[in-house]
């Protein structure tokens, strides 16, 4: 499947930067499912519009805001000047007396909001809202900003990873999987409107820093995890563990074009700075991460939703659901599958 030919892909929310990247008051480009966009705090809010003026097709992004615009600030182009508003249409044109009247068009507007901490994109009028995660909210918990990093990984291949849970015993047995224990113990999903919910259990060794961030002198320790996927390419997944310890980890793989994904993770968890440093937090995500990494960059990437072409095996339950979820999405909105072009 190709992210980017897939056009209700372009109507769900997406993850692309924290928030802090617009707080110096410049424009900043992304490239969402292979459309140059840029953004910019505006008024009321993030906007997000083409990065492409319409008037000689310079990149906004070079550009700079105009606070002289009324409602301003403006994104104004760095070639003549024109300034446009978070709508996409032109407020100003420094070269004639007044805003050139009668003028139809501008850039391509888009949707952009804040939440969590993150500046989020819809490139259309979004079929899904912005995922909720109820932990977000609750007293106690705390959020720590972990990654927001290019990887060449489709988004389903990072999503079906999250929920593999054969993988921990091999990917992960330098951080916390058990290489003798490779079978891992059924899970349940349930469907929900949005993706669904896996529930399951998953027995872990608790190496180098993992005793220090769960409190526990244990040598090994269970899992109970829910884990949350959203449509099409997102996941919450939360983890109890029996000291009382909650986390919650959210992961997006925004898709920048067909190879590659941003790859936006923050977590939320019930202990505090005292009990577990964000530091050390991040730091043994960014080891478990990187383990995931180099086997994801150098999987092949244009993931068949069709069950013929993979082979699969019982605890890909999964990853099968979402191939099936996605299918039925696009057939839902009369598309086809796009795939790369095949030798016969
Ligand atoms: S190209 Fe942007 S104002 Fe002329
Ligand atoms: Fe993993």
């Amino acid at each position: 499947m190709l992210a980017t030919k897939q056009k209700v892909f372009r109507r769900f929310w997406y993850p692309v930067m924290p928030k802090a990247h617009l707080a110096g008051g410049k424009p900043v480009p992304f490239r969402l499912m292979g459309w140059d966009i840029v953004l910019w705090q505006a008024k009321d809010g993030p906007a997000a519009i083409a990065d492409q003026c319409p008037h000689r097709g310079a990149k906004l992004s070079l550009g700079f805001l105009d606070h002289e615009v009324p409602d301003g600030p403006a994104l104004a182009c760095p070639y003549h000047g024109w300034a446009f508003g978070a709508d996409g249409r032109c407020r100003k044109v420094p070269q004639a007396h007044e805003p050139l009247r009668g003028m139809k068009g501008g850039a391509k507007r888009h949707h952009a909001a804040e939440r969590y901490g993150w500046i989020w994109v819809a490139l259309e009028d979004p079929i899904a809202p912005i995922p909720d995660i109820p932990e977000a909210a609750l007293p106690g918990f705390r959020q720590i900003d972990e990654f927001h990093e290019e990887w060449a990984v489709p988004g389903l291949r990072l999503m079906e990873n999250s929920f593999d849970m054969a993988h921990l015993s091999y990917v992960h047995a330098e951080s916390f999987g058990i290489l003798a224990e490779p079978r891992p113990a059924p899970v349940e999903i349930e469907h929900k409107p949005w993706g669904f919910v896996m529930r399951g259990e998953a027995p872990v060794t608790n190496k180098g820093v993992s005793k220090e961030l769960l409190k526990t002198d244990a040598e090994r320790t269970l899992r109970v995890i829910e884990g949350r996927w959203f449509l099409p390419f997102m996941r919450a997944s939360r983890i109890d563990y029996p000291t009382g310890l909650t986390h919650v980890l959210v992961t997006a793989a925004t898709p920048i074009d067909d190879r590659r994904s941003m790859i936006c993770q923050w977590v939320y968890r019930n202990d505090t700075e005292a009990d577990a440093p964000a530091e050390k937090v991040i730091a043994f995500d960014r080891q478990v991460t990187n383990e995931d990494r180099l086997i994801l960059e150098s999987s092949s990437w244009d993931v068949p939703l069709s069950m013929s072409e993979e082979l699969h095996m019982p605890s890909d339950k999964p990853g099968i659901e979402m191939r099936r979820r996605l299918a039925a999405l696009l057939a839902e909105h009369g598309e086809e599958e796009a795939r790369l072009p095949r030798e016969e």
